[in-house]
């Protein structure tokens, strides 16, 4: 119950200011997390704020440093994760820049895997390389390429759950134990996979990416990103942001912790019309390869079934060329025409020309991804009615390998 404030003897502007910014003064918790929408937060004396400030009291004094909607998320994020401890950025790039940058310095290294997402192989190769960072771009699945990599001085061990987009399932297990024989700390992004399928953390890995924009969110209505990891790797993560200034927005926190509450439900579902479709995919003349975690065919099969729940949202498949690949996508008409993933919504896109735009032909090969690939996230329609579709698209494809 919002209580009434004293009334002020003092002039207009003075009393519009007070009143207009006072916050109710509520007894009873609210059922959802509030949008904590300001940047301030006032303490009970100066002594206190200082305190707050410099760490040695818990507490909020300014929304760059932390935030209580923000702070919620980052709890919830950690919670589900399973790890001690999370923050959360602005953005899922934000949260790769802050899981790594805090640890490095010029004449670090890191070995990453070679199909991460487009823009973390530019911010590795083309940002920090400016900054004397060097990364070697290894395949994870060749678990003696990556030790020899390791083998030259790595700071870092990056990689990805699921990767971006060629769906390769990396081993966590044994890449974990790898990096950490080698002295890397090992960062995963586990956005493709989220923590309801595969949860790095409680496998050893050391700190844990998720862009939330996408399966966390899972609306297409936010963007945000979350780093999850031990209590004392987050608490250098933090302290770096605090001078970078890479925090999520209160609003963005709240629309993400809204998804997170139907997570769980929303993947069930994103498995298994993904299933179904890869396994549709699989029979389809036009279609080359398909490239799902749940399909028995998956290179890494087994690894997926020891480290994922299910198979997840997202796949990928192989049609003749770039040309073909295009006379699909523009015959489709539920997906949006976007470049997303994790969303309600199918969103189907060609990752050449898209989410890989920033490798040129030599970059693309090395990161196996062919001129034809299209990568589909899973969304919630009916799938009977994304099959259709997706037929419709491959009957376009059929006459555009014929012209
Ligand atoms: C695997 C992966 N990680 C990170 C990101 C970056 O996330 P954001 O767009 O929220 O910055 C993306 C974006 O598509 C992604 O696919």
């Amino acid at each position: 119950m919002a209580r009434l404030r004293p009334p002020s003897a003092h002039g207009f502007g003075t009393r519009a200011i007070r009143t207009a910014t006072a916050p109710p003064l509520v007894d009873q918790l609210p059922t959802s997390v509030p949008i904590y929408q300001s940047a301030t937060f006032g303490s009970a004396d100066s002594a206190e704020l200082g305190d707050i400030l410099a760490d040695r009291r818990a507490g909020f004094a300014y929304s760059r440093i932390d935030n209580p909607t923000a702070a919620a998320l980052a709890e919830a994020v950690a919670g589900l994760e399973g790890a001690e401890a999370a923050f959360a950025f602005g953005s899922g790039m934000a949260a790769i820049h802050g899981a790594v940058v805090p640890f490095l310095g010029a004449g670090d290294r890191i070995v990453s895997t070679s199909a991460v997402y487009g823009s973390t192989r530019t911010l590795f190769g083309r940002v920090l390389s400016r900054f004397g960072v060097q990364t070697t771009f290894v395949d994870p699945t060749d678990l003696d390429a990556t030790e020899a990599a390791l083998a030259g001085g790595a700071r870092i061990l990056y990689l990805e759950t699921i990767s971006n987009p060629t769906i390769v399932v990396a081993d966590l297990t044994a890449l974990t134990e790898l990096g950490h024989r080698h002295g890397a700390l090992v960062v995963v992004d586990n956005t493709f996979a989220s923590p309801y399928l595969c949860r790095p953390a409680e496998l050893g890995v050391d700190l844990v990416v998720e862009s939330a924009t996408k399966w966390l969110g899972g609306h297409s209505d936010v963007v945000a990103g979350v780093v999850s990891g031990s209590r004392e790797l987050i608490a250098d993560v933090r302290a770096m942001q605090i001078d970078i200034g890479s925090i999520v927005a209160p609003f963005s926190a709240f629309l993400v912790l809204r998804g997170l509450a139907t997570l769980h439900v929303r993947m069930d579902r994103h498995s298994s019309s993904a299933l179904t479709i890869a396994r549709y995919l699989e029979g389809q003349a036009e279609v080359k390869d398909v490239f799902y975690p749940g399909l028995a065919s998956h290179p890494q099969a087994l690894v997926a079934q020891r480290l994922l729940r299910s198979g997840g949202g997202m796949l990928a498949f192989d049609l003749a060329d770039r040309r073909v690949a295009s006379s699909f996508l523009d015959a489709l008409a539920i997906p949006p025409r976007t470049a997303s993933l994790g969303a309600v919504q199918t969103i189907c896109v060609h990752p050449p020309s898209t989410t890989h735009r920033q490798l040129d032909d030599a970059d693309l090969v090395a990161a196996g991804i062919r001129p034809g690939l299209v990568r589909v996230s899973v969304g919630l329609e009916d799938v009977e009615d994304l099959i259709a579709d997706l037929g419709a698209g491959l009957a376009a494809a059929r006459s555009a390998v014929h012209v």
